[in-house]
């Protein structure tokens, strides 16, 4: 005779429910699925806005090792995720998980001081939903940072990458940071996502690199997010490059999505911070601390380069600000008035 399976857990018996979870486990995996809505989003808005004077349109996220720039803010308010109503806990060693907001070159910005990933166990939305907060602040621009393997072989450690694109390899397995109820509020059901790095922003950053005396560390590319936390095997890595990708990395493309469905302006760049291996003779491996190690040495110019997108962008703002209160008559100064 046969040996007999083991017996599959039925509900209630051993501590396990009837689809295998064990009990605990089944409402942690149902609130990960549950989507704040609006108004979640707005008390986490609205707290941020009580506590500070500031009235940012500029809003930047600082990824693995660069969160150093949200330090170099004058006037700043500081608030701890874990003291925003809603907010993810950030997890990840480099990753300080504070919001900030204070001036940059004298104009108001909000800062993201650490990231959350999908490895850390957070859905694509929930990921992305400090973007969502930062519309209801009164964001209309945001920059992205973040470090990745640079797999175009023309790429050093230590170059940037500012995105001309990206492929959402999640999108391709059926997820994504807009699946599941959408409001209208935030954005429309269906979004074209061609020209969502935008075209000036990229040409002032590039400007902005040949003013600094660093264009030649300056490539323009296309960005792959894949789910982490394992780096990529050799296979994988050759994979990608007959793709087009040219660096590769574990975060920015929810946070881009859900930036792009409420009609954010975006700007995002790379940091190299290793070289992807696509040899099986290497013995080299990509690790944390390199990417740590190289986002410190070369935290200086991106702070410079940040600094610099800020007042050209804050320029920018100010003058279609200046442009539309001419038109109207009238200035909008409700703060979270700025969707429809
Ligand atoms: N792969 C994926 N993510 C990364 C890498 C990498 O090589 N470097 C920094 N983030």
């Amino acid at each position: 005779m046969a040996p007999s399976l083991p017996q599959r857990p039925v509900n209630g018996v051993n501590g396990f429910t009837r689809n295998g979870l064990k009990n605990g486990t089944k409402k942690l995996a149902s609130e990960i699925m549950q989507q704040y809505g609006y108004e979640e989003i707005e008390q986490s808005a609205n707290y941020i806005l009580s506590l500070t004077k500031h009235r940012p349109a500029i809003g930047i996220i600082c990824g693995s090792g660069l969160g150093g720039l949200a330090e170099l803010l004058e006037e700043k308010d500081a608030f701890p995720y874990e003291d925003i109503p809603h907010f993810p806990v950030s997890t990840v060693a480099g990753h300080a998980g504070r919001m900030v907001t204070g001036l940059l070159a004298g104009v108001p910005v909000i800062c993201m001081q650490g990231r959350f990933h999908c490895y850390e166990g957070y859905a694509l939305w929930k990921c992305a939903m400090p973007v969502r907060v930062m519309k209801l602040v009164g964001v209309s621009h945001l920059i992205v940072t973040n470090a990745a393997g640079g797999l175009n072989p023309s790429y050093n450690i230590g170059d940037i990458m500012i995105l001309k694109d990206h492929i959402n390899m999640q999108g391709f397995a059926g997820d994504s940071p807009l699946k599941g109820h959408n409001d209208e509020r935030f954005g429309p059901r269906f979004l074209a996502l061609n020209n969502s790095y935008d075209m000036r922003l990229r040409q002032m950053a590039m400007e902005c690199a040949k003013e600094m005396g660093i264009a030649p560390h300056i490539h323009e590319g296309v960005y792959v997010m894949l789910g982490g936390p394992t780096y990529e095997t050799v296979a994988e890595l050759r994979l990608l490059r007959m793709l087009g990708i040219d660096a590769v990395g574990m975060s920015t493309v929810p946070e881009v999505i859900v930036a792009r469905h409420c009609e954010m302006k975006v700007f995002a760049f790379s940091l190299i911070t290793n070289e992807c291996i696509t040899e099986y003779e290497s013995t080299k491996e990509a690790n944390h601390a390199e990417v740590i190690e190289t986002a410190n040495e070369r935290q200086n110019d991106l702070n410079h380069l940040v600094t610099r997108m800020v007042a050209s962008m804050g320029q920018d703002i100010e003058s279609i600000a200046s442009i539309n209160q001419n038109k109207n008559g009238v200035e909008s100064q409700d703060d979270t008035s700025n969707l429809h």
